[in-house]
């Protein structure tokens, strides 16, 4: 009998890459299946994430559910960002943890797993180059990292404390993982980064040949078996011409793009040292729509960032109503530990954050239900890549739409045509019509 792997996964695509590539490294390394029985497990993990404030007692009280199930013999792991930011305190508060292991140091996972209350959290940590064992939770798509860390200071984000320094992992590394997920099936790859457009940047080799974000793409587009290529996520700073014009012209790469604004007001941009202004992001987005009118946009949204007037949040509003978003990902904003904003004392009282957060919200579904509305009746090509309850598959379009149809698994992986008979907030429905 194989030994049992129970995983929860926190957060955002890298985390559940990251997931993976532990699941990976366990089971080569070590023997262990996965399960999702808590009770059944040898090894409890749990990767977290740091981006908002998730009270650090929620934390806690899920661990000490997870002690009172678990097997006498089992032991439990945190990973991820908040490992990497609490390091060696989650021990010291919940001392039946056998061991913390930080976002920059997964591929440690093996070692960590045999040194009782190892604490692994150093973000200089090079794992750029680890060849990793491969493990896919789905067949069809292929999540594949193109980098760790970040260089960018944004004075509301932890992810630079807890990922450390931005380091390309070297093109051939990317474009080998992508065949051999080709050859396994997959028709699609999803290059995850905490800000892909700055790819290149620096290879953990100096000698290293300077290959850009564009390059990538490009050399990637060329892996015979691969049709539809994603990203996520590309900064509003570094999306000049040249990657524009790729992304509109390459016919492998999706027609969405995720532009993360967190504000419309120039003021408020600068005060979170995000490098753009209002009319660089507008201006951003005429051009891409310039040259790719189908283009799908989404985007996220921090509210009540310290200092942020009325008038600062009208600026906002203004760009939601003008570029008119397929979908937005808004936040109230949460303070947090090691970041410059955590001092500034201009604080937005909560109640108002609120009402900025529900307006918002608002606003942008009533646009949401104009621009969702004219889907009736139109025809999209879906790559179908889950099973869904009551006899249902999805997949999504090329501009991300995801869309349901009756039918089976037969579906998985395959390329259909799908009329759209029924639209949702989330979801289309539809029939195959070829
Ligand atoms: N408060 C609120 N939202 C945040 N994000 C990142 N840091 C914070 C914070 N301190 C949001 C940003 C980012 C997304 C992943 O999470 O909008 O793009
Ligand atoms: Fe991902 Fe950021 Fe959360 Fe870490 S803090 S899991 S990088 S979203």
């Amino acid at each position: 009998m194989s030994k049992k792997l129970f995983i929860e996964t926190l957060g955002c695509a890298m985390n559940t890459r990251d997931s993976e590539h532990m699941i990976a490294q366990l089971h080569e390394k070590e023997g262990y299946t996965t399960t999702q029985n808590i009770e059944d497990a040898d090894l409890i993990l749990i990767n977290t994430c740091s981006v908002r404030e998730r009270p650090v007692h929620k934390l806690f009280s899920e661990l000490g559910g997870f002690n009172k199930k678990k097997k006498p013999s089992a032991k439990i792991g945190v990973c991820g960002c908040t490992a990497s930011h609490l390091g060696e305190e989650i021990i010291k508060k919940a001392p039946y943890v056998n061991f913390v292991l930080g976002a920059r140091n997964v591929s440690k996972i093996s070692e960590v797993l045999h040194k009782d209350k190892a604490v692994e959290i150093d973000i200089n940590y090079d794992e750029s180059e680890f060849a990793f064992d491969d493990f896919r939770t789905s067949p069809y798509k292929a999540f594949i990292n193109i980098s760790i860390g970040c260089d960018k200071k944004c004075t509301f984000c932890i992810v630079p404390k807890t990922r450390g320094d931005e380091i390309s992992i070297p093109d051939e590394l990317i474009v080998n993982e992508a065949k051999r997920a080709a050859k396994n099936g997959a028709k699609e790859i999803f290059l995850l980064g905490q800000n892909v457009n700055n790819y290149g940047r620096r290879f953990s080799s100096s000698e290293h040949e300077k290959v850009n974000f564009t390059e990538l793409l490009r050399r990637l587009s060329k892996i015979e078996g691969i049709e539809r290529i994603r990203f996520t996520s590309p900064h509003p700073f570094h999306m000049d011409d040249e990657f524009i014009e790729e992304f509109a012209h390459n016919p492998k790469i999706c027609k969405s793009m995720h532009m993360p604004l967190q504000s419309g007001s120039t003021k408020v941009l600068k005060d979170m040292k995000r490098g753009y202004t209002k009319e660089w992001f507008l201006n951003r987005v005429e051009k891409l729509r310039s040259v790719c009118p189908e283009v799908s946009i989404s985007t996220d949204i921090i509210v009540a960032f310290p200092g942020e007037s009325d008038e600062d949040f009208s600026d906002t509003i203004d760009v939601v109503n003008k570029v008119k978003f397929d979908q937005i990902f808004s936040f109230k904003y949460s303070p947090r530990p090691e970041t410059e904003a955590e001092h500034f004392t201009n604080s937005v009282d909560d109640a108002v954050a609120s009402e900025r957060l529900s307006y918002l919200q608002s606003s942008h579904n009533e646009l949401l239900d104009a621009i969702r509305v004219k889907y009736l009746g139109q025809t999209f090509r879906v790559y179908f890549e889950a099973l869904n309850k009551d006899n249902f598959v999805s997949g999504r379009s090329d501009t991300n739409l995801v869309i349901k149809v009756k039918g089976s698994e037969e579906l998985l992986g395959q390329f259909r045509d799908v009329k759209i008979t029924k639209v949702g907030r989330a979801v289309l429905t539809g029939e195959i019509v070829a």
